[in-house]
This record gives structure tokens, C-alpha cells and sequence, in this order.
């Protein structure tokens, strides 16, 4: 079978490492003999086309979207646009019009690759970081100059909403995720002792939620304390769900303690699969390394690789996931990981190792 692709580069790094999860991708399709392909379409939005245009992607950009089987998208952003305007004028919009309500965030330690965490046993460390991503913080709820106050004297309001269907929603992924990992365990995580509405909704609707799970193991943890313990005990972990912000920033934190944000891969998923879903690297635009060849790959190849498991093609992300890690314990790594491989030597070796 065919699956059609709508690549979005959109800027920066984004370039860089779309080709290289695309490289990948058509060397396993090249190599299955026929049993499936992948039909491409790339699209040339971002902040370069919102300088030409005035708009982040076309007008039609989601109805455009809306027929392909998966989105793959590179990272937004770029210091000539602010950056609330480009974040929502592509990213964030494709996430809430197709509602993509799951965002799955793989905290994965690759061998070769020495980090603040790795301890002297070398245990191998996996944990999943589960985002609520259609609500919470990033709910683009309220407004500025309230009540005409002037220059100086101005007031913001920033609204958290928290629904109980959609705290629900994302929990019961979780817990159906722990269920397939070794851990049965979830820790949910909030800050429900300081923010004591939506949080609090939250902290209830998990311990309902986890009644329908005896099998599973649960923590509810504050946010704060969770930081700690993703740096002291992170072999405590197995699935974390929390909400948009909570989450977002300790996806970053994740990525960091496995040895950089370069390696972290993650999925935006309608699991109702009403729309497309879209695959990207957690990392942004990276202006500081952009058009020089040193961005790592390994997060876009790995968000790929969950782009498979998508199309159930479970067997070839597996493969993929092999040859990134025969890849990294080879010491082939760019200079963010303490190598000097450029990307192109990464990709070439992540389809070497591809075993065709
Ligand atoms: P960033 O993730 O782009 O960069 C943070 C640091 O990590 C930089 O030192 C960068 O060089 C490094 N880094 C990131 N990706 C890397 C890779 N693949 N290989 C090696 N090193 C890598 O975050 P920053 O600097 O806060 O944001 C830059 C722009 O990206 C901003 O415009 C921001 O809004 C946007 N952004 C977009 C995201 C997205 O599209 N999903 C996510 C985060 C930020
Ligand atoms: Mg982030």
C-alpha cells in the first residue's frame, strides 16, 4: 500500500532533518520490495512564506492537509517573526484543527551516548512523556489591555482550561499505553496544591480513571517534585501524563538528561483518526546550527519511526529504531552528542544499518 505524506520543513533545522527522516523512509520503501510506499508532497510554509505572504501557510493549508495519511513536520520558527505569531500560525493550528489531542513524547537513552543521567550500571532508561495537547495552558484563552488600562499599567490574562473529557481522554491513552510496556505504571502530574481549579479537576478525574486500571500503578505528583525526580530517579518512571505546559517542559528536560534535545521524536495523534496525525521532533528551529550540517537527525528519524508504528508498519519502525541505535553505539554522532559526524554521515549510517 501507498501512504501519502505531507512534509512541512517549515524552518530552520526543520529543513535538515525532514530530508533526513525522508532518506530513511525511502531506503526501507525501496527495500520492501513493493509491500509499501510513501508518496510525498512537500509544502513551503513557515516564516520565510509568512514574510513573502503575510500568512504562516495557505489559506486552504488545512483542507489541503486534511487528505493525507500523515503529516511530517520539521520544527517552526525564526527570529524575524515573533515567535507567538509562527507557533500558532502553523503549528499549533494544524494540532487544534485536526484535533490531535495526544502528543507521545519517548524519553530514550541511546547506547554510545554519554549523558548527565547515565548511571555508572548503565541501566538502560525509557520512559514516556503523555501531553495533553489540545487544552490546558495552550488553550489560547484571554487577552491583553483589559479594562483600557494604558502603557505601563497594562493587564494580561492567560487562561488554563481543563475539561473533564479531555482530562479524561488523555488519561485513558496513557493508561492503555502503560498496559503494552514492561512498567504498568502512570504518574500523573499537576500543580493542584498552588492552581487549585483545573488541576484539582485533573487529580480527581485520574484517581476515577485509574479505578477502571487496577492492573496499573499509579503516583500523582507535583510538578515541581517530578522535575526532581526525572534527574534523580528516573527508573521510577514509565508513563507520565500531564498536561500541555507541564509537559512540554518536561519533555525538554527528558531529552536533555538522554544527552540532548536533538534525539527527541514525537507523535501528535488523532486517536480517533478523524484526521491526520503529524510526526516531529521535539526540538525547535535551532537557529543558532541552521544550514550547517550539524543538526541530529535522530529525533526526526525517530518521530519517522512512530510514524510507522501510525501505518502499522510496527515491524520497519522497530528496524529503524535498530539502525539508530547501531548508528549511535557506533560513535557516528553529531557534535551535540560530543561527535563530529555531520547529519548527512548520521543518515547514511542510520540506512546502512538498515540491514536491507
Ligand atoms: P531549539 O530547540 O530550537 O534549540 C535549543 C537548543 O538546542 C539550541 O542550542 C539548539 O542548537 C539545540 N538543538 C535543537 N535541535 C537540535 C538538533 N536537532 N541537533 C542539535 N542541536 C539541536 O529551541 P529554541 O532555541 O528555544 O527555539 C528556536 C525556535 O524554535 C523558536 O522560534 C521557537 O519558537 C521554535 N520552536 C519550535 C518548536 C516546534 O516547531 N515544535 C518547538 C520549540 C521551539
Ligand atoms: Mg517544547
Amino acid at each position: 500500500s501507498t501512504f501519502t505524506i505531507a512534509a512541512v520543513p517549515a524552518d530552520g533545522v526543520g529543513a535538515e532533518v525532514v530530508a533526513a527522516g525522508r532518506a530513511v523512509l525511502d531506503a526501507l520503501a525501496e527495500n520492501s520490495g513493493g509491500a509499501f510506499a510513501f508518496d510525498w508532497t512537500e509544502f513551503p510554509w513557515g516564516c520565510g512564506y509568512y514574510e513573502r505572504t503575510g500568512r504562516m501557510m495557505d489559506e486552504d493549508g488545512l483542507e489541503v492537509l486534511r487528505d493525507f495519511d500523515a503529516i511530517y513536520f520539521g520544527a517552526v520558527g525564526w527570529p524575524s517573526v515573533p515567535d507567538h505569531v509562527s507557533l500558532w500560525g502553523l503549528r499549533l493550528r494544524i494540532c487544534q484543527n485536526f484535533d490531535q489531542w495526544a502528543n507521545v513524547r519517548p524519553v530514550h537513552f541511546h547506547p554510545g551516548i554519554t549523558s548527565p543521567l547515565r548511571k555508572a550500571d548503565h541501566t538502560p532508561l525509557d520512559w514516556v512523556v503523555v501531553r495533553e495537547n489540545s487544552e490546558g495552558e495552550y488553550a489560547g484563552l484571554g487577552g491583553r489591555n483589559l479594562a483600557g488600562r494604558g502603557p505601563g499599567n497594562e493587564v494580561a490574562l492567560q487562561t488554563a482550561l481543563f475539561t473533564e473529557k479531555g482530562c479524561e481522554r488523555i488519561m485513558r491513552f496513557a493508561f492503555d499505553l502503560a498496559r503494552g510496556r514492561d512498567r504498568k505504571k502512570v504518574s500523573s502530574v499537576t500543580k493542584s496544591n498552588a492552581q487549585q481549579y483545573g488541576m484539582v479537576l485533573w487529580d480527581e478525574t485520574f484517581a476515577r480513571v485509574a479505578r477502571d486500571y487496577p492492573d496499573v500503578e499509579t503516583e500523582s505528583v507535583l510538578v515541581d517534585a517530578m522535575s526532581a525526580k526525572f534527574v534523580l530517579k528516573p527508573e521510577d518512571l514509565s508513563v507520565v501524563v500531564a498536561s500541555n505546559l507541564n509537559a512540554d517542559i518536561l519533555s525538554d528536560l527528558g531529552s536533555a538528561l538522554a544527552g540532548s534535545l536533538g534525539l527527541a521524536a514525537s507523535a501528535n495523534l488523532n486517536p480517533e483518526r478523524r484526521f491526520p496525525s503529524m510526526f516531529e521532533p521535539v526540538h525547535g528551529s535551532a537557529p543558532d546550527i541552521a544550514g550547517q550540517g550539524l543538526a541530529n537527525p535522530i529525533g526526526a528519524i525517530g518521530s519517522a519511526a512512530l510514524m510507522l508504528d501510525h501505518f502499522g508498519l510496527s515491524t520497519e519502525a522497530a528496524r529503524v529504531r535498530a539502525a539508530i541505535e547501531a548508528t549511535t553505539a557506533a560513535g557516528i554522532l553529531t557534535p551535540d552528542v560530543g561527535g563530529t559526524a555531520k547529519t548527512g554521515d548520521v543518515v547514511a549510517a542510520v540506512i546502512d544499518n538498515l540491514g536491507n
